[in-house]
């Protein structure tokens, strides 16, 4: 089966799902009969486009200087081509204003609008808009996933699959790296917030400007992504009591660790609350994990507490998401021809 793609943002995650295509080519094909032809790659000023397919093996050697093959148009819009080019896939890999959800949030619309099903690794979109998007994905009758806007590789989305003959009933974790560097560092060096920071900055886990990671707006956001995937509710972010852990001292750790306790950045969804706050937890207790990764434990109501921890961000890690995503609408698509 062919399946035509475009992609929109050709940054990390763009530029890794391509080279990350090219080495599972042979995979796809032997294991899913499937032949992808990315057909259209859209930046913010123009697209690569050509309909028999895109030449990735050239594309990807170009490196940032993608515009420069033959194939690159001036000005072309996502929303004025997708229909034309008759695409059967849209991967949507742009930033997001953390307000408006824009420009991830009118790529999802368009290409829905258009009967063209779509994977995005942009969050803000899910935690500002989930219920509208999934309403218009029922209308058009088109597949939408999103797992690598949750802890990117992590397939805490699509464990829900795993969980339908058990219930979910609350879910606690640890979903922002940045934060959690920021205070596993605290925790074992005794370092101030400002020092644990700047090295966060100087080793590349944290932004020029911090404040979505370490003011808890990134993990509310993932947090009512999983909230609503997995708990079947309908927030969006404005229902998150959110605080951050600028405000904590060494000395409070120091404190915390004479109890037996850690301070962790906890995001959690429990009885129709959702929080992002700093939190004692035990020192034993799974979820005191160090450095940038994401944990995430699940209570069920008939199997205890199910853990997931992985790399929660990395570019090959969130494009590895998406070819699952991929793979996963092709299987749907293949249960409804049937
Ligand atoms: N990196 C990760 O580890 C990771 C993991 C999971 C999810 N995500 C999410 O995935 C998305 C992409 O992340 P990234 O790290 O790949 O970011 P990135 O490197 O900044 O890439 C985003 C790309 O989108 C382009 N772009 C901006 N506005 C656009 C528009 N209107 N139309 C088309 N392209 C546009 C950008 O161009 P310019 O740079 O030229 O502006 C850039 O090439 C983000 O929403 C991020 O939160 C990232």
């Amino acid at each position: 089966m062919d399946v035509k793609i475009g992609l929109i943002g050709k940054g990390n995650v763009g530029s890794c799902f391509l080279e990350l295509l090219k080495k599972k080519e042979n995979y796809l094909h032997k294991e899913y009969n499937l032949r992808i032809i990315v057909i259209a790659i859209y930046e913010y000023d123009g697209a690569l486009i050509n309909e028999k397919g895109l030449d990735l093996d050239k594309i990807i050697s170009l490196k940032e200087r993608f515009r420069e093959h033959k194939d690159w148009k001036d000005n072309i819009k996502p929303i004025d081509s997708m229909q034309k080019i008759n695409l059967d896939l849209c991967i949507d890999t742009t930033p997001t204003n953390p307000d408006t959800g824009k420009p991830a949030l009118n790529h999802i619309i368009d290409a829905l609008n258009n009967h063209i099903d779509v994977i995005s690794s942009s969050k803000g979109p899910f935690y500002l808009k989930y219920k509208e998007i999934h309403e218009l994905a029922k209308k058009t009758k088109t597949y939408i996933k999103y797992e690598a806007t949750v802890a990117s590789c992590v397939p805490i989305l699509s464990i829900k699959d795993s969980l339908n003959g058990n219930e979910i009933t609350s879910i606690k974790a640890i979903l922002n790296g940045t934060s959690n560097y920021i205070l596993s560092r605290m925790t074992s060096e005794g370092v101030a917030f400002s020092v644990a920071l700047k090295e966060a900055q100087e080793l590349g886990y944290a932004e020029a400007d911090p404040t979505l990671d370490i003011e808890g707006y990134d993990a509310a956001g993932k947090l009512v992504i999983l909230a609503n995937e997995l708990l079947n509710w309908s927030k969006t972010i404005s229902d998150v009591k959110i605080k951050g852990i600028s405000k904590i001292t060494p000395h409070t750790i120091e404190l915390a660790k004479l109890e037996g306790f850690t301070i962790k950045h906890l995001a959690i969804a429990e009885k129709d609350i959702l929080f992002v706050e700093p939190r004692l937890i035990e020192k034993d207790s799974p979820l005191n994990i160090g450095g940038t990764l994401n944990v995430i434990k699940l209570q069920t109501k008939y199997a205890g507490p199910i853990i997931i921890m992985g790399r929660g961000a990395g570019g090959y890690e969130a494009a590895s998401a998406i070819l699952n995503d991929l793979i996963s609408i092709q299987k749907l698509r293949k249960r409804s021809i049937e």
